[in-house]
Formats: structure tokens, sequence, C-alpha cells
């Protein structure tokens, strides 16, 4: 039987008197995309570099494509790609140059010229890498991870600090990732981003996965589908004329209220007649189904934005 590209059991990591990474057990499968999602401090990195055999976990084991870094280390290396933080280059390196001495350090490299052309860089060959935008040096720093024809690539925060455009660029080299057979693991701290790219999401925080599987079945672990969304010109009013009659839980924000439909046939018809019953200044009404945001929220009591 093929192994999995990733088994990690009971891994720790402490800094000092930090415990960064708290038994983590992670099993990723041959071509999957996985996506551990937390906020800043989660542990994310710290677990990455530890299956990318950077940081020397406290406790527990790894194996990666069925080897272990002790013992195998050098051919792990030659089979996986880590995308490492494009700040790291030397300013004075131009971007086919930057390929080119990647591609040195392996046998079986990747043509500079081919990668150019899957990150949408051909016109950007002679460019100092400090010249190019957020969006082309993630790219970039992509196609550095790619050089190796990897089987398995590491993307710590792919599109942090990008915006939109960027961002959408980036999901679709990822897919093109996973439509080639490879494995991806990422982190990220947008549930959008995890939601859209991953097959499997582990939701961590403080150091631990709190709760793991598609984004379908972790959105219907809520057992809340959807949330409508009232909005009103300028400040709400007073809601609780409102909840009184709607008879189903609301949260007031500021300028909005939040209902959660749970059989979101019947139950928005009720907030429109209550709306219309007491003649409420409603601007807007937004009706969302529940995202892995959500999840977070009702896993840890924070919002992933924090
Ligand atoms: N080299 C280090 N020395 C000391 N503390 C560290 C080090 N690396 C990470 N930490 C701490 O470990 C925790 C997890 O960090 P990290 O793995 O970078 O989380 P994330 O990537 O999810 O933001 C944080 O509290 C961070 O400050
Ligand atoms: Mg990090």
């Amino acid at each position: 039987m093929e192994s999995s590209a990733i088994e990690a059991r009971g891994l720790h990591k402490r800094f000092g008197g930090v415990h960064a990474v708290r038994g983590l057990e992670l099993h990723v499968a041959r071509g999957e995309v996985f996506g551990l999602l937390g906020p800043n401090g989660a542990g994310k990195t710290t677990s990455m570099e530890m299956l990318e055999g950077l940081v020397i976990p406290d406790e527990g084991e790894i194996r990666i494509l069925g080897l272990g870094w002790a013992r195998d280390g050098k051919a792990i290396r030659s089979r996986i790609g880590v995308q490492f933080q494009s700040t790291q280059l030397d300013d004075k390196i131009k971007v086919r140059e930057a390929l080119t001495m990647f591609a040195s350090f392996y046998p079986h490299a990747r043509d500079p010229d081919d990668l150019l052309k899957l990150l949408q860089l051909e016109d950007k060959a002679d460019a100092y890498q400090s010249k190019l935008s957020g969006g082309q040096r993630q790219r970039l720093a992509l196609g550095l991870a790619l050089v190796n024809n990897p089987e398995l690539v590491f993307l710590d925060e792919p599109t942090t600090g990008l915006d939109p455009q960027a961002r959408q660029g980036l999901w679709e080299m990822v897919r093109r990732l996973k439509s080639e057979g490879r494995t991806v693991l990422l982190t990220t701290h947008y549930m959008e981003e995890a939601e859209t790219l991953c097959d499997r999401v582990g939701i961590m925080d403080q150091g631990q996965v709190l709760q793991l599987g598609t984004p379908r079945e972790l959105i219907a672990s809520l057992n809340q589908p959807s949330y409508a969304e009232l909005e009103f010109e300028g400040d709400a009013p007073d809601v609780a004329p409102f909840a009184e009659r709607l008879g189903m839980p609301v949260e007031a924000k500021e300028q909005h209220w939040v209902v959660v439909l749970t059989d979101p046939r019947h139950d928005l018809q009720k907030v429109l007649n209550c709306v219309e019953a007491l003649a409420l200044p409603m601007q807007q009404l937004h009706v969302r189904r529940a995202s892995l945001e959500d999840v977070f929220l009702q896993r840890t009591g924070r919002s992933l934005r924090d």
C-alpha cells in the first residue's frame, strides 16, 4: 500500500515557557490539499517547520512520504517543496536567476523558463525580485518551491497580505498543483481560503487541532445552516420587541441584527413577517450560510480575525 504524504503523531514543541504545539496528530493523504486554519500564534508555522524537518520536535513522530527525517532526510528533501518567504532572497537577484540558482541544487530540476510560464512571470524574468508586486513575489516563492518537481508542497500563509486578485492567482496555482496529483499542506488565517481551496481543514488554536474534516463537514457540525443579517440605516432599533415576537434568538450588533436560521424555509418568512408587523426601518437583508469562521467562533469563543 502506498504510504500517506504526511503522518504526524503526538508532536510537541516548546520554546522556553511557550508550548507552541501540543500533541499534533495529522494524516494527509497523497493528492490532498490540506489546510491548517488558525489565528496568529496558533502554532501553524511551528507545526509546518517540524514537518519540513527545519524544527526538531520535543516529542512525537513524523513520516513524510513514508520516510523519517533522521534516516532519510536527504531523500525527503529531494521530494518536497517548501515555500520560502521571498524576502529572504537577495534584493539584487533577478527572477530567472533565482529560479536557475535553485534549479542548480537539484539533479532533475525543472526548466526555469517552463516555471516562468507556469507562474505567469515571463515578462518579469529579468526584473529584480525586490521590484515585484506582492502577488508576483508570492508566485516566485511558489516557483522556487516547485523547482525540484516536488510530490508534496508546503505553503505557509501563501496569500497573506495579497489583494483579492493576487490571491485568486495564487489559488489558481494551488488548484493546478492538485490537478497534477501533488499533495499540498498550507496554513492560512483566511477562512475563505481554507473553504474554497482545501479538501480537508484542521482548525488550529493554541497549539492544538480542535476540529478536523472537510469544510462541508465542519460547517454542517454547527447545525446552523444559515444566518439572516438585518441592516438598518444608522443604529439598529431596540431589539427586544422583535426578538419577543419572533421567538428565536437574535444577536443584536450596533448596526445590524443576526438571526440563526435553523430551518431557512420557514424561519426567513417569520423574520420578514416580524419586520413588516413592527414596521422596522430595515434597509438590507443578507442571508449567508455558516462558514468556517462560525465554526472557529463556536469552538473558541473568539473570532479568527482577532
Ligand atoms: N523560535 C521561537 N522562539 C520562541 N517562541 C516562538 C518561536 N517560534 C514560535 N514561537 C511562539 O510559538 C507560538 C506559535 O507560533 P507560530 O507557530 O509561529 O504560530 P502561527 O504560525 O500559527 O502564527 C507563538 O506563541 C510564538 O510566539
Ligand atoms: Mg505563521
